[in-house]
């Protein structure tokens, strides 16, 4: 398959700290990459930097092979990376329906183009059945995992090539879980390549083709997802040097 999105030695920092030393990474088309690693591993920070939230230096980021890199966020939208971010940040005290508008409208105003079919209100209903009937409802009354699926949905109504998901099990309930993950594959196999950052490591192994690893913002490990054996990856998400790493995955 065919490289979307790559990144050269990508580095990012808060002032003075430095979160991301030289990332490497690729996403191939249609692909969906996980991204694991300790709390403060730098994952939302790689989201970050590749949507253009947080400014990168030029050659740093390349999409379909043209230099991204310190792109804004809207030209990022442009270009086909959406985000869906930590914690969901919907808009409380708007409908379902207009959360997702806002992100029709933001694809209109920014002449944003489709790629394959178009994403609309009637094939996210299709995906996420929950939805349907809870268009006309203020957003804050759904669910945890119903609202993951409008974040999930404002995201895919930008008509992305690429999807970054931040967290997308934190704090929801296994069978909804369940439920969002198992609406990957279909968006991927429509034309979508999809970064997921999963705290969940059986979760993201399950749910990805290949798999990178971060610690203290610097990738440990990086493969394909079913061949890499559990004991490698204790190792990369916690170091060598920490005993405690087998117990605690275990
Ligand atoms: N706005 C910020 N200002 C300064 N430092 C930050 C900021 N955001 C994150 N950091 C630091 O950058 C590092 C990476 O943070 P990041 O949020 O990317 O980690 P993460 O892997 O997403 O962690 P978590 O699993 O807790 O979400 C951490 O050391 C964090 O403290
Ligand atoms: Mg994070």
């Amino acid at each position: 398959m065919s490289t979307l999105l790559s990144t050269q030695g990508l580095v990012a920092r808060y002032g003075d700290f430095q979160a991301l030393f030289g990332l490497d990474l690729q996403v191939a088309a249609g692909e969906v990459v996980a991204l694991i690693g300790a709390n403060g591993a730098g994952k939302s920070t790689l989201l970050r930097s590749l949507c253009g939230l947080l400014p990168v230096a030029p050659g740093m980021v390349r999409l379909d092979g043209q230099d991204v890199g310190g792109q804004a966020p809207h030209e990022m939208v442009r270009r086909g990376v959406a985000l869906v971010p930590e914690g969901r940040r919907l808009f409380a005290g708007m409908t379902v329906e207009d959360n997702l508008r806002v992100a029709i409208d933001q694809a209109r105003k920014l002449r944003v183009r489709a790629h394959g079919e178009a994403w609309t209100l009637e094939r996210l209903h299709a995906l996420f059945p929950a939805l349907a009937s809870k268009a006309r409802v203020p957003v804050e009354s759904l669910s945890g995992g119903q609202q993951q699926m409008v974040a999930i949905g404002r995201a895919l109504l930008l008509q992305p090539r690429l999807l970054l998901c931040d967290e997308l099990s934190l704090g929801l309930a296994p069978l909804v879980i369940r439920e969002i993950y198992a609406a990957l594959p279909g968006i991927a196999a429509a034309g979508t390549a999809i970064v997921v950052v999963e705290q969940d490591v059986a979760l993201a192994q399950r749910a990805s083709q290949r798999l990178y690893c971060l610690l203290e913002g610097r990738i440990t490990l990086q493969g394909a997802s079913a061949a890499i054996p559990r004991e490698a990856i204790a190792q990369a998400y916690f170091g060598t040097t920490d005993h405690g790493a087998h117990h605690a995955m275990a």
